[in-house]
C-alpha cells in the first residue's frame, strides 16, 4: 500500500517542505502563479465569490498564494497529513487569511458533493499515489465535486521509466540536487526514496486518466525536467 494518508509529510518533513520544494522543484512558484491564472481565466462562468477546492493543500502554498491575491475567493483545503495541514491553517492564521479557507484534514472524497466548486487544484500529490485505481479515484473524487466547465489544474511528476530519456532526466536532477550543497548522503537518501516513491507515469496515461475521471481540453502548460502541469475543464 503506498502511502497516501499524510504519513509521508510527518512533522520533520512537513517543517523541512517549503525549502525544501524551492530547492527541489524548479519554478515552484512560477507553477502556483500560472496555475492561478489559468484558474482566473477558465472562471467566467462562476459567481462573484467563487469557491475553490484544493486537493492536498500541504502548507498552503496554494491557498495562501492565490486568497492573498483574490480577496473574493473562497477555499476548500484537503489533506490527510496532520502535520502539513497544521502549518497550513498557522500560516493563514498569521496572514488574516483563515476566514476564507477552510481546511479538512482528510480525503477528497469525505466531502460533501452536493456543493460544487468552481474549480480545483491538484498540485504534486498524485505522483504519490500507485496507478491500481488510486490515481484514477482521486481524480474522480475531485471530477464529482466540480461543476461543469470549471477549470481544474494538476501538476505531477510524470515519465516514462523505459524511456532512455528517464535515467538522463534523473541524473540530471540529481546533479541540479547536488549543487544545492545537500550532502552526499542526504543526496542518495533522496535519490532512492523517489525511485521507491513515485509512482510515474507516462504523460500519455495522466492524459487517458484525466479523460477517464470526466476532464476535457486538457493542455500542458507547465515543464521542469519531470514536473508536468497540465490545466483541464470539467466535462
Ligand atoms: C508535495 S505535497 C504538495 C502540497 C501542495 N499542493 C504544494 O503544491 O505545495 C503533497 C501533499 O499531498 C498530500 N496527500 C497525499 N495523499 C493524498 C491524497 N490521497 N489526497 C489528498 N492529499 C494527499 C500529502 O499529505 C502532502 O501534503
Amino acid at each position: 500500500m503506498a502511502m497516501t494518508n499524510g504519513e509521508r509529510f510527518d512533522e520533520e518533513r512537513a517543517g523541512k517542505y517549503d525549502a525544501w520544494t524551492r530547492k527541489t522543484i524548479p519554478g515552484y512558484e512560477a507553477l502556483h502563479d500560472m496555475a492561478m491564472f489559468f484558474i482566473k481565466t477558465g472562471m467566467e462562468n462562476a459567481p462573484e465569490t467563487p469557491r475553490l477546492l484544493i486537493a492536498g493543500s500541504g502548507t498552503g502554498m496554494e491557498l495562501s498564494y492565490f486568497a492573498e491575491r483574490n480577496p473574493k475567493w473562497t477555499f476548500t483545503g484537503a489533506d490527510p497529513s496532520r502535520e502539513m495541514t497544521a502549518i497550513a491553517k498557522r500560516r493563514l492564521e498569521e496572514r488574516g487569511l483563515s476566514e476564507r479557507a477552510e481546511i479538512h484534514t482528510g480525503f477528497v472524497h469525505d466531502l460533501p458533493e452536493s456543493e460544487p466548486y468552481d474549480a480545483a487544484t491538484l498540485i504534486l500529490v498524485m505522483h504519490f499515489l500507485p496507478d491500481d485505481g488510486e490515481k484514477l479515484a482521486l481524480l474522480e473524487s475531485i471530477s464529482a465535486r466540480m461543476k461543469p466547465d470549471s477549470p481544474f489544474i494538476l501538476a505531477d511528476l510524470h515519465a516514462d521509466k523505459n524511456s532512455p530519456k528517464f535515467p538522463r532526466f534523473m541524473e540530471t536532477k540529481k546533479a541540479r540536487q547536488s549543487a544545492t550543497g545537500m550532502s552526499e548522503e542526504d543526496l542518495e537518501k533522496w535519490f532512492d526514496d523517489l525511485h521507491a516513491n513515485i509512482h510515474f507515469v507516462p504523460e500519455e496515461r495522466i492524459l487517458e486518466l484525466l479523460g477517464e475521471a470526466g476532464f476535457k481540453d486538457v493542455e500542458r502548460f507547465y515543464n521542469a525536467i519531470l514536473f508536468g502541469g497540465w490545466v483541464a475543464r470539467k466535462g
